[in-house]
């Protein structure tokens, strides 16, 4: 793995009426980011939360906010969410493609670690002449949207071919992420994990996250 680890919990499975602890429920279990899900209702069928929500969250979060724009035209919210506290802030290509270059123009002025995601019909070569001003690339293994989908297993081949054209940064893989869908993805590249169903439905979710980060460490040495 040419990047370090990371388990990101995906705070859309959490409980919002209790987001203070699920936050500390999170790190307590091992966590190494928080995965935070922003929806806008018209990128996605489906509408979370914004920036003052974020801001709340960084108030109180002890490790770093792994953002995931599911927005339109996200060069207009880069900064707003920068200012919020992401440490990592990522923006679907398929919403930049008229002007993906002036959006990751907007995303690196914030200093934030940049990522941008792609949703499983999106291949990755139009991200190959910029591999080198990305931090992190994240990978949908579901359509983005809600939680709790099944894992697609025919998206491995993106994170192959980003690592065989020599991409070291972080390959995010977001969706259906258990102790079983994991290694398959950590053989393939994939060091940052999105986990929202299996960690905090879990009965017991620092005993999940160990064992996928068991899961995950077992695969990656083989
Ligand atoms: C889906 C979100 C994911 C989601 C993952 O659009 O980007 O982060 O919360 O949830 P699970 O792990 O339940 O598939
Ligand atoms: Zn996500």
């Amino acid at each position: 793995m040419s990047r370090p680890l990371r388990i990101a919990p995906s705070l859309l499975a959490s409980d919002f009426c209790r987001l203070g602890e699920e936050l500390a429920r999170a790190e307590a279990a091992g966590a190494d980011w928080h995965h935070v899900d922003v929806m806008d209702g018209h990128f996605v069928p489906n509408l979370t939360i914004g920036p003052p929500v974020v801001g709340s969250i960084k108030e109180v979060a002890n490790i770093p906010l792994d953002v995931h724009l599911m927005i339109e035209e996200p060069a207009k919210w880069a900064e707003h969410y920068a200012q919020a506290g992401a440490d990592v802030l990522s923006f679907h290509y398929e919403a930049a493609e008229s002007n993906f270059e002036e959006t990751l123009a907007a995303f690196k002025a914030t200093g934030c670690q940049i990522g941008v995601a792609v949703n499983p019909p999106c291949g990755v070569e139009p991200l190959r002449p910029y591999l080198d001003q990305l931090d992190l690339i994240l990978v949908m293994s579901v359509h983005a949207g809600f939680g709790g989908q099944s894992f697609m297993p025919e998206v491995l081949d993106k994170v192959r071919q980003l690592r065989s054209w020599g991409f070291r940064g972080d390959i995010e893989m977001d969706g259906g992420i258990t102790a079983e869908t994991a290694p398959a993805c950590a053989e393939a590249g994939t060091n940052a994990f999105v986990a929202g169903t299996f960690l905090f439905r879990a009965p017991d979710m620092a005993a999940a996250t160990a064992d996928l980060r068991q899961a995950i460490e077992g695969a990656a040495v083989s």
